[in-house]
């Protein structure tokens, strides 16, 4: 009796102080953070451990390991949120308990991996990157926060903004490519389409911006290995995303597995509190990776459990993942004085300040509405605007003598290939709650677009990564039978993402050879490539009319895609990327240095320049790069003045002309090389771009504006400003084909 007494004193405080949070903005986050005070003044130690700790359910797995007593553990009241647990029944049961069993009574956050889509699934974002639509991206994570919050989620492991200028690197699928400038406009708009307006809403989820930082950068592209570079390369290249995604305001940040200059980020004060926290001003909360406090002792920093979790905690750490090492070790180390309480105090307040922001106190089960999970979950809105960007991440590699889209002259079409025809792979990695069931393949698309109109043919030919030739005569005898050939060829989807690094990024298995035995029939063949990455494709580029990349594009890839091919829509994508020639040339970027002894383009192999023996130095497709079923025509660069003072505004335009025979959208991009650096500066940087479109015959006029400050960037002294002096200004349709002028800033 008396211990029931208790339990409803401590709600009734909760509930009073919980009054009157909904809807509010962020600003009154000192409110939240008052009542998390009151709220962490009734804890013991190990309640506020328990919060501070996260774990997996069983309902999947995203890591290496699982623990049975999950729900044991939140009966006890040691866990603050749970990850990988979804739909509102499930969800429904575990709050219940964390509610209503435990003594404070305190909802759980429920996170997942939510990347690119919940259940309707959109391209992998290396492919919506391929958009630059930043509009459509921010709507695509809208949509996915939307369904996750539908099934019980209210916090998203995404976005993952990690830079990433090396292919074999797997995880490059999970984030916008190489370019810093545009991988911060990327990163922001993924954070407003998750955390919406308010995160009170019930349709809004926490984001989180992973892996902080510079997981992108592993030696040798090889997934959790140790990354190494200049504190300039640091904070020029890789952290200016993150920084722009916590500008946006993202709730929570997740550690890397990696180390960086000998320290893990797990155990890194000085990146998580003195540069996240103080510097930037970082409010929300810090979670690690799976396990990755655990792992700071094979990092060999830490000799047990105990030591990792201190370091850790005392870095800044805020939630535990996965590695039950707070739970375990927090107690003690807070008992011997190794870790103060006040460290543990700030922690749960953010933690608890989130769940205020979320708007859980006053309702728990504010994402467990069966209405609204049947409403959302893959509506057709959803699915339909899935399509759209299926449709708008293709990036049309190569098309000789118009052999895209497909004539409608054509009766019989064969569709060969091993990915023509798999649900599975379209989904990508980190797929969510997607459902290969539900995927559209591309011989779906095909066959509904052309709805009984033209003869269809398909056949596999080959798997993606063995060496068994036995389909390839039936196929070349398929392609014979047809007057066109559409060929689906690449990785599988479990080829990229996590712990997915490859040493031979060309096409898996006999492939290539599939390839040119069907181009060897003479027929017209469009290559529809899947991948996660870039690949090495010298040879298919040489052979193949019509290469069209289209990643793996989700639930409606094969609709999507048949919406290129047939011209429905004219593909606008381009690489975010670059696809190198050969393995030996990565890492290769657009935005590379040019050396003492650049080549002399005339005479690429001349002696003593910088170099290959045996390959070029260029790519086989440059970052930018993405064809049009027109054909566009830019003249040269216009300034409004050619010296500038630093208050100036730096005006350049282009007139663009689509020169062929339908209309068509175009990326405009605008770099600039700053001749004279303080410092070693890139040959180009991208420093902005417009997407138009351009009906056949026309001309537009695109303008940009960029100020002298935006040339600015760290010298030696880690001063960020810019050099007085020379600058190149390149305008054109890739980071290759450009017009060039100069201009000069006083
Ligand atoms: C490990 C991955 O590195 C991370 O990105 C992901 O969010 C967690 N597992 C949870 O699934």
């Amino acid at each position: 009796m008396k211990k029931t007494r208790l339990h409803l004193g401590l709600f009734l405080v909760i509930v009073l102080f919980s009054y009157g949070c909904k809807n509010q903005p962020v600003s009154i986050s000192s409110v939240y953070e008052k009542k998390a005070d009151s709220i962490i003044r009734l804890m013991t130690l190990d309640e506020k451990i328990g919060q501070m700790s996260l774990f997996t359910s069983d309902m999947s797995s995203t890591g290496p390991t699982m623990r049975d007593d999950y729900v044991d553990l939140i009966k006890q009241g040691k866990v603050g949120a749970v990850f990988n647990a979804f739909t509102v029944d499930f969800v429904r049961d575990l709050q219940k308990i964390a509610v209503e069993e435990t003594r404070l009574h305190i909802p759980l956050i429920f996170g997942f991996d939510v990347i690119h889509g919940h259940r309707t699934i959109f391209p992998i974002p290396l492919g919506q990157a391929a958009t630059w639509d930043t509009a459509a991206i921010e709507k695509a994570e809208r949509v996915a926060a939307v369904e996750a919050s539908a099934e019980g989620l209210n916090w998203t492991f995404a976005p993952m903004v990690d830079l990433a200028r090396d292919p074999r690197w797997g995880r490059v699928m999970e984030g916008a490519g190489e370019d810093t400038w545009l991988g911060e406009l990327i990163a922001a708009a993924r954070v407003r389409g998750f955390q919406g307006t308010l995160l009170s809403d019930n349709n809004t989820i926490l984001g989180c911006v992973k892996h902080f930082a510079a997981y992108g950068a592993p030696q040798g592209g090889r997934d959790y290995h140790v990354v190494d570079m200049s504190e300039r390369s640091l904070y020029e290249w890789y952290l200016p995303v993150y920084k722009a995604a916590v500008d946006a305001g993202v709730a929570s940040i997740m550690t890397s597995f990696n180390e960086i200059a000998g320290v893990p980020s797990t155990s890194n004060k000085w990146l998580l509190t003195d540069l996240l926290r103080d510097d930037w001003k970082f409010n929300g909360f810090i979670v690690t990776d799976y396990s990755s406090i655990n792992e700071l002792i094979p990092h060999g920093v830490a000799a047990d459990l105990e030591e990792a979790a201190k370091l850790s905690a005392n870095a800044g750490v805020d939630m535990d993942m996965q590695g039950s090492a707070f739970l375990n070790c927090l107690s003690n180390l807070v008992k011997s004085g190794d870790v103060s309480e006040k460290t543990i105090d700030e922690a749960v307040k953010r933690i608890l300040v989130a769940k205020y922001r979320l708007g859980l106190f006053d309702d728990p089960y504010k994402y467990c509405s069966k209405e609204r999970e049947e409403k959302e979950i893959m509506n057709p809105e959803h699915r339909a605007f899935a399509r759209e960007v299926a449709a708008k991440s293709c990036v049309l590699l190569k098309n000789e003598n118009k052999t895209l889209p497909i004539p409608k002259s054509v009766k019989t079409i064969a569709i060969i290939g091993p990915l023509a025809d798999s649900k599975a792979d379209m989904l990508g990695f980190w797929s969510g709650a997607g459902q290969a069931e539900k995927c559209v393949t591309l011989v779906e698309g095909i066959r509904s677009r052309t709805a009984g109109t033209v003869n269809l043919l398909t056949a596999k030919g080959c798997n993606v990564d063995d060496d068994d030739v036995s389909g390839i005569n039936q196929a070349v005898s398929v392609a014979r039978r047809s007057d066109y050939v559409i060929l689906a060829l690449g990785e599988n989807r479990m080829m990229s993402g996590e712990a997915a690094s490859r040493t031979d990024i060309s096409l898996p298995g006999i492939q290539m050879q599939l390839a040119e035995a069907i181009i060897k029939t003479g027929k017209p063949v469009a290559v529809v490539l899947f991948n996660g990455r870039p690949l090495t494709i010298p040879e298919l580029d040489y052979m193949a009319p019509a290469i069209l990349e289209t990643w793996f594009g989700g639930t409606e890839a094969g609709n999507g895609i048949a919406d290129v091919l047939f011209g429905d829509l004219n593909p606008s994508g381009k690489l975010t990327m670059t696809f190198p020639l050969n393995m030996g040339q990565v890492p290769l970027f657009y935005n590379s240095k040019n050396t003492g002894r650049p080549i002399n383009p005339e005479n690429p192999y001349e002696k003593f320049k910088s170099n290959y023996l045996d390959s070029p130095n260029t790519p086989l497709y440059p970052f930018g790069y993405g064809l049009s079923y027109t054909t566009f025509s830019y003249s040269d660069v216009k300034l409004n003045k050619e010296s500038f003072e630093s208050n100036d505004q730096i005006i350049a335009s282009v007139d663009v002309t689509n020169t062929g025979d339908r209309d068509g959208e175009e990326i405009v991009q605008l770099y600039v090389h700053d001749l004279v650096g303080e410092v070693t500066r890139p040959v180009k940087e991208l420093k902005g771009f417009r997407k138009v479109l351009i009906k056949k015959g026309e001309k537009v006029s695109v303008t940009f504006s960029i100020h002298p400050a935006d040339l600015s960037y760290y010298h030696q002294d880690m001063s960020f400003t810019y050099d007085p002096g020379n600058f190149e200004l390149f305008i054109g349709a890739n980071s290759r084909d450009t017009k060039k002028t100069e201009f000069s800033i006083r």
